[in-house]
């Protein structure tokens, strides 16, 4: 416990060093306002010698002093122009001061204030859901995220809500209730409280069980980021043909993200990358992980991020893996992590650059209980630095199926259409379907049923031929193509599937 208690006050020392080295502007991260401000008027009373004057700044309230406002300022220039008149050492908030970044003036005073307050203990903090800095002052200002409530604090919050609640019973042994309000973590201390009182308000009794709402509450968030999918997976693994190696991977890594595995010190896992054939379960693997582990899986749309259509695409991206952060335990789904990098007709091909490594970085250092999960086709066209060791725990290669696993995957495809494959000659199809993949069985399975049901009887075998001999697999069209990634695999990744005769 002792080191949740440092934990918790890292936010504070966060912000004490900025003050102490003189940072003019820092631009605060988050979605918590009311969390910053409150820490922010801790640190200007208690962290220094003395206190030091804490001014709130916002457009309907001007610049206000311990609840005194001076609607002489409530113009964003106004306010600027008192932290640079002003003597003496202070600290400002201004709250949504982004919203006036259009407004050239209000950009060029920033810069002024950027030079003025270097040599002065003179802070001031920006403070916002996400970062939005017009590029003439990007260089001028620190950026900080404000960390979310720990442990430690979400308990604190927990147990002011059930003193408003005396007649609910709460049925947890210590060891539930410490699982039950990791569920709770990454909500900010604003939805932690209100998903809590719902929760109250809603049961006469808490319990494991309760922990279905929370979940509920998750989905809502990812919602509103607008910039990730929540994809409800139940593919199971017996649905996924063959690639053994990599499910025996994935059960041993199963509990991972219990607290039993962090209490025993073992790593916080990065992620997989699965590259490979197009067609061969990539994004089918990532769903199965999803249900097996019982964790929210998040789609990010990398078309979205680079659309603008969700703020630039670094602020889209931030977005994205706060969100994924706040939902944690969660899955982060990179689906054709190619696409991200190669730009193709993009403009800018250094921005995107940029951004990938950003995304790196952020992989690279995360401590929070996101898993990546990305696929890539384009394998070659991965760079360097993204296959380096550290950033994910594995790299897995999906190679088109063998004949073992072509087997398994006529069978689940069959058996998921309700037809026994008991009573086909599976092993034949399997040998007349080398170098297709799990995507043209499933075609074939499904033009052969048409078949059938076109001729109103069951499906026996000669409609699973004739499908077969009607299709060109790709690895026939782009034979050349698949030796050159398969090259590529065999000394960078390690293969999916146990091994065998193609
Ligand atoms: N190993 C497999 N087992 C079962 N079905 C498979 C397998 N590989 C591919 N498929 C089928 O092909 C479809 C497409 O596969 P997908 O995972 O999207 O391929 P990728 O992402 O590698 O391009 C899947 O939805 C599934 O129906
Ligand atoms: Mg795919």
């Amino acid at each position: 416990m002792a080191s949740l208690s440092a934990e918790r006050q890292s936010n504070y020392e966060m912000l004490r060093r900025l003050i102490a080295a003189k940072v003019s502007i820092v631009y605060v991260v988050s979605w918590e306002e009311e969390r910053v401000l409150d820490t922010l008027r801790d640190v200007a009373a208690k962290a220094f010698a003395s206190p030091v004057p804490f001014f709130t700044w916002s457009v309907t309230e001007g610049v206000s002093l311990e609840g005194v406002e001076d609607p002489e300022t409530r113009e964003p220039l106004a306010a600027l122009d008192h932290v640079l008149s002003r003597k003496g050492s202070a600290l400002y908030a201004f709250k949504d001061l982004h919203a006036h970044f259009g407004d050239a003036r209000v950009v060029r005073r920033l810069r002024d204030i950027y030079q003025a307050l270097k040599a002065v203990y003179k802070t001031i903090f920006l403070v916002g859901p996400r970062l939005v800095l017009p590029p003439d002052v990007e260089k001028d200002v620190a950026v900080v995220d404000f960390a979310l409530p720990t442990l430690v604090e979400i308990d604190e919050i927990f147990h002011s809500v059930a003193v408003a609640f005396p007649k609910a019973t709460i049925a947890m042994n210590d060891d539930e209730r410490a699982e039950f309000l990791k569920s709770l973590a990454g909500l900010t201390a604003d939805e932690v409280r209100s998903a809590l009182t719902r929760l109250f308000m809603s049961r006469k009794q808490i319990d494991m069980g309760s922990s279905d709402l929370l979940q509920e509450e998750k989905r809502q968030i990812v919602r509103k980021s607008g910039i990730l999918d929540f994809i409800s997976s139940h593919v199971r693994y017996e649905e996924l043909g063959g690639l053994e190696n990599l499910k025996e991977w994935l059960k041993l890594r199963e509990h991972y993200f219990s607290s039993e595995a962090r209490n025993a010190g073992l790593p916080m896992p990065k992620g997989v990358l699965f590259t490979g054939i197009s067609g061969c379960g990539k994004s089918l693997c990532v769903q199965a992980i999803a249900a097996a582990w019982h964790m929210p899986l998040l789609r990010l749309d990398m078309n979205l991020v680079f659309s603008g259509a969700a703020g630039t695409p670094e602020a889209a991206l931030g977005t994205a893996v706060r969100t994924a952060e706040s939902v944690a335990p969660s899955i982060l789904w990179v689906d054709e992590i190619e696409t991200a990098i190669v730009g193709t007709g993009r403009a800018g091909g250094g921005a995107d650059t940029r951004i990938f490594s950003t995304f790196l970085t952020w992989m690279q250092e995360k401590k929070s209980f996101v898993f990546v999960a990305a696929t890539a086709n384009e394998i070659d066209a991965l760079p360097p630095e993204l296959l380096r060791k550290g950033r994910f725990d594995e790299i897995f290669f999906v190679d088109l199926p063998t004949l073992d696993e072509r087997q398994e995957i006529f069978a689940v495809h069959l058996a998921k259409r309700g037809i026994d494959p008991r009573g086909l000659e599976i092993l034949s199809l399997a040998q007349t379907t080398m170098g297709w993949s799990g995507a043209e069985i499933e075609q074939c399975v499904v033009s052969g049923i048409y078949e059938a049901y076109g001729q109103r009887r069951a499906l026996d075998m000669s409609d699973l031929y004739k499908a077969t001999s009607r299709m060109v697999p790709l690895s026939t069209t782009m034979a050349e193509r698949i030796k050159q990634i398969k090259r590529w695999a065999d000394t960078r990744a390690v293969k999916a599937s146990r091994g065998g005769e193609p």
